[in-house]
């Protein structure tokens, strides 16, 4: 029972600067002390090297700092491959979200049918031809189906089956992401969803939808939760998922025993009020982990 943490201070997939600074802002927020309570062990891998972003890399194909996103893809999938190879369960702390470009990648080959579930306001499911920014934060499942820069498709060799992603809280999805996602026929919650079948009924869904894969990855994007409880984050969009039903959820993932490797994204203390969106994160990463109130 040891998890492993990484950092991966990373803000070169978008354009808001601070991102780089989740991992210290989650750890400060005793993300350790809350695992070591519930009785883990953990081990703490540090921090993967990323590389200053400034100037912004323009490139030609509508990918912002394409080169050095690749770069650090490369050092996050080398890093979770470790944690794997350690027998640890990999919790990897961004960072903005283009950090699951490697550690899904990672994942991917140390498994066969891994699960997905992308807990976040948005889809993250554009190509350079869809993306309406450029910014490589909004590609990296997209990237994980095997769709978009061979650059960054390169990074991983296996991918992704369709069936096996689950997306929650989505209310933010450009035009090209929700045509993939029929093309697809991928599991979409969104705050539709959540509202009119409430969270419990989206989790059970969720992990019937899940429960023949080989392990799912927990990507936790924090603009998946309301502004008002979390304020920290670049690409916030108003009617979010609350700070309750996000337990709930969390703590319904831990009892299913699904959940194999967890990712923190998105968390900006720049934009933050007193850290507590990273408090958010943690509160939540001790729900995911079994605390259980009593
Ligand atoms: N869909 C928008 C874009 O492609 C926003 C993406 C936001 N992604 C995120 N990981 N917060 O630029
Ligand atoms: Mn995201
Ligand atoms: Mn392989
Ligand atoms: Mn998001």
């Amino acid at each position: 029972n040891t998890v492993g943490i990484v950092g991966v201070p990373m803000d070169l997939g978008q354009e808001r600067r601070g991102v780089d600074m989740g991992p210290s802002a989650i750890r400060y927020a005793g993300l350790q002390d809350r695992l070591l309570s519930l009785g883990y062990s953990v081990i703490d891998y540090g921090d993967i090297p990323v590389k200053g972003r400034s100037p912004v890399q323009i490139g030609d194909a509508n990918l912002k700092n394409l080169q050095s996103v690749v770069e650090a893809s490369l050092n996050v999938k080398e890093s979770v491959m470790k944690m794997l190879k350690d027998d640890v369960f990999p919790l990897i702390l961004g960072g903005d979200h283009s950090i699951s470009i490697g550690t899904l990648a990672a994942i991917n080959e140390k498994r066969q049918n891994v699960g997905v579930i992308w807990y976040d306001a948005h889809g993250d499911l554009n190509i350079p031809e869809t993306s309406p920014s450029g910014n490589i934060h909004g590609m990296p499942l997209a990237v994980n189906l095997n769709l978009g820069h061979s650059s960054l498709t390169s990074i991983g060799a296996h991918k992704i089956k369709p069936e096996n992603i689950v997306l929650i809280g989505a209310r933010a999805l450009d035009e090209g992401e929700k045509e993939l996602i029929q093309r697809l026929g991928i599991k979409v919650f969104t705050m539709h969803e959540i509202d009119r079948m409430g969270m419990t009924a989206v989790i059970e869904q969720t992990i019937s939808h899940l429960k023949d894969t080989d392990g799912v990855h927990l990507s936790l994007d924090l603009d998946a939760l309301d502004p008002m409880e979390c304020p920290g984050v670049g690409t916030p969009v108003r009617g979010g998922i609350t700070y309750r039903e996000s337990h709930l959820a969390m703590e319904m993932l831990a009892e299913s025993g699904l959940i194999t490797s967890a990712e923190l994204v998105e968390v900006n203390p720049i934009l933050d009020d007193r850290n507590q969106t990273a408090e958010v994160a943690v509160a939540l990463a001790g729900s995911l982990f079994g605390d259980k109130l009593l």
